[in-house]
C-alpha cells in the first residue's frame, strides 16, 4: 500500500507566500509522487480555537479549497477536503486527549505564543490544538507531513500520541515526519520573525496585485549597519530574490558587496519577479471562482473518499480501546 500523506492550512485568512513556499509547495511535490496518495484539507475547526468571525470563517474555508485548486492541487490525484466535515477528526481527537497531559500541551511553544496573543481568552480547544492535529494526521495514517518548520512541536505530539497508542491498545499508528521544503522558513517583511497572517505588515498574499507587492516589498527596511553587514531587511530581500528570481542573486550580491546596490532596484526586481511567480495561480483563481458548482463538487467528491478511511480508522481504534464490540 503507498504511504499517506496528509496536510492542511487553517482557515483563518488568504493564503501568503510563506504558505505557499513551505507547505503548498511540498503539497504539490508530493501529489505528483506514485510512492504516495495524498490528502489536503483545509483545518477550518482548528479556526475556532482563537477569536474569530462567523461569516468570515464560512467564507474562508471555501477560499482556501479554491487556492489550493488555483496552486495546483489536482482533484484527480489529492483527496481535498474541509476538516469539519468529517467528524471522526473530534471523535479521534477525544480518544487522543485521553492519552495525552495538559502540562505537556501548556509547555508547548506554540501554545504559549497564542496565550500571550489573546490572555483573555484562552480556551481547552486552544490547548487542544495539537492532539486535534495529531488527530487529522493519524485518522488517515498519514506518514508525511509537508509544512512549515514552525509545526515542528506539533508533529513530535502526534508522534508521541501513535507511539502511546500503539504501546498501550495495540493500534497500529505510523509515527508522522515532517516533509520539508526549501521554503519551510521565509522570514516576515518587517526583517523579525518569519511571515505570518497574523502579523501586519509582514506578509504577501498570493492575491496582491504588481502595486501592493511594490509597495509591501518597498517597505522592508533597508537600515545600513555598520561594517558593511548586511541587515536584517537586506537579508529578507535577498532570500525572496533567491526563490523568485536566483538567476539574479549573484549580480546583485556583488553590488551589495561593492557597495554599489541601490535597494530600491533590488527591491522592484524582487516585487516583479514574485508578481510574474503569481499571475498564473490569479488567473486559474478567477477562472475557479467563475465556477462554483466546480469547487462545490470537489468538496463533495473528497469528503466522501476522506470518510471512507476515517470510518476505518475510528472503527478499529473504537474496538481497540473498548469502546466497541
Ligand atoms: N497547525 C497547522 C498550521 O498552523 C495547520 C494544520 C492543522 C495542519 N492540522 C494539520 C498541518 C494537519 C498539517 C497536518 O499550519
Amino acid at each position: 500500500m503507498s504511504k499517506r500523506v496528509l496536510s492542511g492550512i487553517r482557515a483563518t485568512g488568504q493564503l501568503h507566500l510563506g504558505n505557499y513556499l513551505g507547505a503548498v509547495s511540498g503539497m504539490l511535490a508530493l501529489q505528483d509522487s506514485s510512492e504516495y496518495e495524498t490528502l489536503y484539507m483545509v483545518a477550518d475547526a482548528h479556526a475556532i480555537t482563537t477569536p474569530y468571525d462567523v461569516n468570515q470563517l464560512r467564507r474562508q474555508r471555501r477560499e482556501i479549497i479554491i487556492d489550493y485548486l488555483a496552486a495546483g492541487l489536482d482533484p484527480q490525484k489529492s483527496i481535498l477536503f474541509c476538516q469539519a466535515d468529517i467528524p471522526y477528526h473530534f471523535e479521534l481527537a477525544f480518544y487522543f486527549a485521553s492519552v495525552t497531559t495538559v502540562a505537556k500541551m501548556q509547555h508547548l511553544p506554540t501554545f504559549k505564543e497564542k496565550v500571550k496573543q489573546y490572555p483573555n481568552f484562552t480556551s481547552l480547544a486552544l490547548l487542544n490544538y495539537p492532539v486535534l492535529q495529531a488527530a487529522d494526521i493519524l485518522l488517515y495514517q498519514g506518514e508525511l507531513v509537508p509544512v512549515g518548520i514552525d509545526q515542528e512541536p506539533h508533529l513530535e505530539v502526534a508522534r508521541n500520541i501513535a507511539r502511546k497508542m500503539n504501546q498501550d491498545y495495540g493500534t497500529n499508528f505510523p509515527e508522522p515526519q515532517r516533509f520539508a521544503t526549501k521554503g519551510e522558513y521565509i522570514p516576515s517583511l518587517t526583517g523579525e520573525g518569519k511571515m505570518s497572517k497574523s502579523v501586519a505588515g509582514s506578509y504577501i498574499l498570493l492575491t496582491d496585485d504588481l502595486d501592493t507587492i511594490r509597495k509591501k516589498v518597498r517597505s522592508v527596511p533597508t537600515a545600513t549597519e555598520v561594517g558593511g553587514k548586511m541587515s536584517r531587511g537586506v537579508e529578507v530581500l535577498f532570500t525572496l530574490l533567491n526563490f523568485f528570481a536566483p538567476e539574479k542573486h549573484t549580480a546583485f550580491l556583488e553590488k551589495f558587496a561593492g557597495g554599489t546596490l541601490k535597494y530600491v532596484e533590488l527591491k522592484d526586481t524582487v516585487a516583479q519577479a514574485i508578481y510574474q511567480e503569481l499571475e498564473p495561480f490569479q488567473a486559474k483563481r478567477q477562472e475557479i471562482l467563475s465556477d462554483p458548482q466546480y469547487v462545490d463538487q470537489i468538496i463533495a467528491e473528497g469528503t466522501e473518499k476522506a470518510l471512507v478511511i476515517a470510518q476505518d480508522t475510528i472503527q478499529e481504534v473504537k474496538q481497540k480501546i473498548g469502546l466497541a464490540g
